[in-house]
């Protein structure tokens, strides 16, 4: 133990599995952005409640800064442990620990990935609907910090919709029972929705209920191929008017070339501009009827070019992996991410300026656009050029994302839909939120943390 400080907190509790190796410092001091050099004073892996509420008592006595830390899948920096902060890691609370039937919810530990959560729930013929392509590595907690997003949003709405009650650990060690799954309860302000999204500023959560429902009826895929942006949002109209959709996404050629040399199938033979994966209700013929009459309308504008039906289970999950591998198939280029939402009826307007501003800004750059189109939110990936610093990258990203936060004003938008503001947007908070709504933000971050030892430094600086 080479902190002096970290032997009282060993000596105290022996089971924490207290980790301080050069290699595991790295490990967990990052997540997934890569943009920092990882450099936490240590590591705590608590197993029990009791431990966690012991280990901030600890860090509140003695101000050390706590980073709360799920599955470090995070594209927005919450999770960079780059200043000698402990890192709290909740991998090892990673048990079911209530179902009930009648209430039709869950109480899980905050470590429990999101596919462990999806087959806990399965086991009782029931579904927790979040899902999204990180489900074997994130968090249940790191979901519910962020209030993740993901593919079905569409359908059943982000992380917040789900969760009937939190355990949370405040910054000195004390517990707060929020909601108790109640369905009801107007009894004064609702801590349980402030911790949602606060990216581990608020509270450490430890504990969450959550709610589950009735798998839906057999769904179908369909890959469609478009001649441009401009017809996205009719096409999405056009679908949405005939079937109950259960997901609509979009991404471009570029993101399916990155894809298919990752290993995914682009079943048609030609390469289009733009493509929309979306997955329908199919359960009976009037569903199948309604899938083909959405297709034909969209073909018969000239808004579809071609167009393929999952016709196995196998192909569905093809289908899926196109876009669902994105954002691996690009880590590699150490992407600058742009995560932004408008509201849907204003997608047609934002994306003529998005690629009108994307597109002049960035011509020496490969700029990958993908989505969750059906949400009113746009991911925009500019990977990095193979021997360019990373600083002068970032230095020149960040510029079109200043002139992209004056167009997110203009149209009341989010520079953050669904990764939170972390480190990586910190700097446009203001182009979504305004100066008094910051200012109460951080009135709330001073009473629940007056020392400002959670996760200091990401959303805002104190
Ligand atoms: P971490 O990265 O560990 O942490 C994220 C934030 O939560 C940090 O601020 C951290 O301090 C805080 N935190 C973590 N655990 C706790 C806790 N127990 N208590 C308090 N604070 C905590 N996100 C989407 O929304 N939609 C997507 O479609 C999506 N797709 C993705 C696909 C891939 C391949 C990858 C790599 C990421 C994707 N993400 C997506 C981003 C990421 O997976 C989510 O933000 C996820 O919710 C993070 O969970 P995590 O456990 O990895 O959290
Ligand atoms: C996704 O939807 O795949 C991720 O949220 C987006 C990203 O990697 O930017
Ligand atoms: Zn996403």
């Amino acid at each position: 133990m080479s902190d002096p400080r970290l032997a009282s907190l060993s000596a105290a509790l022996p089971d924490l599995r207290l980790k301080t190796e050069a290699a595991e410092l790295e490990f967990y001091g990052r997540d997934w952005t890569r943009r920092w050099t990882p450099a936490p004073l240590a590591i705590a892996l608590p197993g029990t409640l009791a431990e966690v509420q012991a280990v901030m008592a600890w860090a509140h006595a003695n101000d050390i800064a706590v980073v709360p830390s799920g599955g470090r899948t995070g594209l927005s920096g919450g999770a960079v442990a780059a200043r000698g902060e402990l890192v709290l890691s909740l991998e090892r609370m990673n048990k079911v620990i209530d179902f009930d039937r009648v209430d039709r919810l869950m109480t899980v530990q905050a470590g429990m990935a999101l596919e462990a959560v999806h087959n806990a729930a399965a086991e009782h013929g029931l579904i927790y609907p979040v899902d999204f392509a990180a489900r074997g590595s994130c968090s249940i907690g790191g979901n519910i910090a962020t209030n993740a997003g993901g593919i079905r949003v569409i359908r059943y709405g982000n992380t917040r919709e789900w969760i009937a009650g939190l355990t949370v650990v405040t910054a000195s060690g004390e517990l707060l029972q929020l909601n108790r799954g109640l369905v009801k309860n107007s009894s004064g302000y609702d801590l349980r929705q402030l911790m949602i999204a606060s990216e581990g500023t608020l509270g450490v959560i430890v504990e969450a209920t959550l709610k589950l429902t009735d798998p839906p009826p057999p769904t179908n895929v369909m890959l469609l191929a478009l001649p441009s942006f401009d017809v996205l949002m009719e096409v999405f109209a056009a679908f949405r008017e005939r079937l109950q959709l259960e997901a609509f996404e979009f991404f471009t050629d570029l993101a399916i070339k990155h894809t298919t040399a990752h290993g995914a199938v682009n079943p048609f033979a030609e390469v289009y501009p733009y493509y929309v994966v979306t997955e329908y209700a199919a359960g009976d013929e009037v569903a199948e009827a309604a899938a083909m009459a959405a297709f034909e309308f969209c073909a018969e504008q000239g808004w579809v070019l071609d167009g393929v039906i999952s016709a196995s289970v196998e192909q569905a999950q093809q289908i899926w992996r196109l876009r669902e591998g994105i954002t691996e198939a690009v880590a590699r280029y150490t992407p600058y991410k742009n995560d932004v939402a408008v509201r849907i009826s204003r997608m047609p307007a934002f994306l003529a300026r998005c690629q009108e501003l994307i597109g002049g800004a960035y011509p020496h750059f490969e700029v990958v656009w993908f989505g969750h189109i059906g949400d009113g939110n746009l991911h925009i990936n500019v990977l990095k050029p193979e021997g360019m610093g990373q600083d002068e990258f970032v230095a020149q990203c960040e510029q079109v994302t200043k002139l992209l936060a004056q167009v997110l004003t203009e149209f009341d938008g989010s520079i953050s839909a669904e990764h939170g503001i972390g480190l990586v947007k910190k700097a446009y908070l203001g182009s979504t939120r305004g100066a008094v709504e910051i200012a109460m933000m951080q009135a709330v971050k001073r009473a629940l943390d007056p020392k400002g030892l959670l996760n200091p430094g990401k959303v805002f600086d104190a």
